[in-house]
């Protein structure tokens, strides 16, 4: 066992450690050239040591093995991370974004070329328009959260271009997802929060006395992070359509309505897709990941640069947009991710994409039946959605917290879901068990929960006792995170 610092305890030694004196991983040949010395060849260049670790070649396999497994990955283990969504990643998808055809084709491919790829863009951009009951889609933003950029800067765009710059603001509730006043904050426009009603979800009283002209329109969030619907959504669009503002839709949760309902069709203007969330793409961390806009009629002529257009049975990047905001992002987007995307729609179908639906939310009130005995779940009254949200109000009674349930989860060889968010909720886990679940998996999780919140804090305290790393110090690791090793 290593304690490291800012409270990193290590279970297994790490490389630095395994190291020794003259190992080599190569044996290279005699040199058959004059030898340099490392000083003439670098001069005043020449670091110094940066003191490497000396292996053979299977112990530095085997390291690297090793890190591999200690990465938690949805092939290996339910991965119930509300919110966020980790969502199975289908090997088909993978199969068909491998196409030499798909992977090797080049950006700067001569005009006319490439149109498989080409058309599999523009029936995906046809296919999200037609799934959220938006005019069209745009395919560039790299994730859910450069999506909500993009969606903002289109609201700033038409506000701006009917002469309404005074709309600096923009309502947000207070269980949204931190991304969205960040990116209200980098498109310049003030986040304004709207307190929910006591029952979680938004309250048109509120809404209607915070609502004027500085307000450019307001960021939805629907299923919203308590996973409860917003059963007032058309009311809160009319509200604030009438008050010359928009409806920004954070699409995080699109996989509770996919084949159910149509965010076009209760109001919002402008919406992002998680591909990751909803169409079992790999999440890629904010990066290499793909966050379609959806946007209606009135914002279409904003949309970044080019856009897809079929003429004459051919498709082709369009740049002739005059009133576009310009770019977002190089090229169109993160293309691996997005025929990841598309392989998955048309392989489920419009029946397979409500089923998946359904399933989702299934699995996620059956969840809440097993554990509703056993934990305090916030705004009962309602019906969850796709994911569950409980807290550890009754367990706290015995000093046991959500920290706690979630270092235990991982001792039983679980990802734990996500705890502490919604902020709106004090001691929250949010469960989000995803449609590809067995019942099994969902009964073995739910008993484990229950069994660990029975323990007393003493024993749980000490857990995770042979996950590779232990308890960390969280407030040390927020405030002085050590990001490289040191020995
Ligand atoms: C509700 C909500 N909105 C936005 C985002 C941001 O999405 P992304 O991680 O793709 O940037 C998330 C991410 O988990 C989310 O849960």
């Amino acid at each position: 066992m290593n304690p490291g610092k800012a409270g990193l305890v290590f279970h297994e030694p790490l490389l630095f450690e395994l190291g020794g004196q003259n190992k080599r991983g190569v044996e290279l040949p005699e040199m058959d050239l004059p030898i340099i010395s490392d000083e003439e060849l670098l001069g005043g260049n020449l670091r110094q040591s940066p003191n490497l670790p000396e292996l053979s070649e299977p112990e530095v396999v085997r390291h690297f093995t090793r890190l591999s497994q200690w990465n938690y990955s949805l092939d290996g283990g339910f991965y119930p991370l509300g919110s966020c969504t980790m969502k199975y990643n289908p090997k088909m998808a993978e199969v068909a974004a491998n196409l030499d055809g798909f992977a090797q084709a080049h950006p700067y491919a001569p005009h006319g070329s490439n149109q498989g790829l080409k058309r599999l863009l523009f029936e995906l951009q046809n296919d999200l328009a037609e799934i959220s009951g938006m005019d069209t889609v745009c395919l560039h933003p790299a994730a859910g959260s450069h999506g909500e950029l993009l969606g903002l800067m289109l609201i700033r765009a038409y506000h701006n271009h009917r002469g309404d710059s005074a709309r600096t603001q923009i309502l947000i509730p207070d269980s949204a997802h931190g991304t969205n006043p960040s990116s209200a904050s980098i498109c310049h426009l003030d986040a304004i929060t709207l307190p929910s009603g006591p029952d979680g979800l938004i309250d048109l009283n509120t809404l209607d006395q915070m609502m004027n002209e500085k307000i450019a329109g307001i960021m939805i969030t629907n299923p919203n992070t308590c996973g409860l619907f917003e059963e007032r959504i058309k009311e809160v669009c009319d509200l604030v359509h009438a008050r010359g503002g928009l409806v920004y839709l954070d699409g995080a949760n699109m996989n509770a309505m996919v084949g159910v309902t149509r965010p076009g069709d209760f109001g919002a203007d402008v919406l992002h897709f998680n591909t990751h969330k909803t169409f079992a793409t790999p999440h890629g961390g904010g990066g290499p990941g793909a966050g379609p806009v959806g946007v209606k009629a009135i914002l279409e002529p904003f949309l970044p640069k080019p856009v897809l257009v079929e003429r004459n049975g051919k498709v082709e990047w369009n740049n002739d947009r005059p009133r576009s905001i310009g770019k977002v992002r190089s090229f169109y987007g993160n293309v691996g991710v997005l025929i990841r995307a598309w392989t998955y729609i048309r392989s489920l179908g419009p029946k397979g994409l409500r089923q998946m639906t359904l399933n989702a939310v299934t699995n996620a009130n059956y969840l809440k039946a097993l554990l509703e005995d056993h934990f305090e779940v916030p705004f009962k009254q309602h019906r969850a959605m796709h994911e569950v949200l409980l807290t550890d109000k009754r367990q706290k009674e015995n000093h046991v917290s959500t920290l706690d349930l979630a270092k235990g989860l991982i001792e039983a060889g679980y990802h734990p879901p996500t705890i502490y968010f919604p902020l709106v909720v004090e001691g929250a886990m949010l469960i989000e068990p995803t449609e590809t679940e067995s019942k099994e998996t969902l009964d073995q999780f739910a008993q484990t929960l229950i069994e660990l919140g029975k323990k007393g804090h003493d024993e749980l305290a000490a857990l995770p006792k042979t996950a590779a790393v232990g308890r960390v110090d969280e407030v040390l690791a927020n405030r002085k995170p050590i990001l490289r090793w040191e020995a």
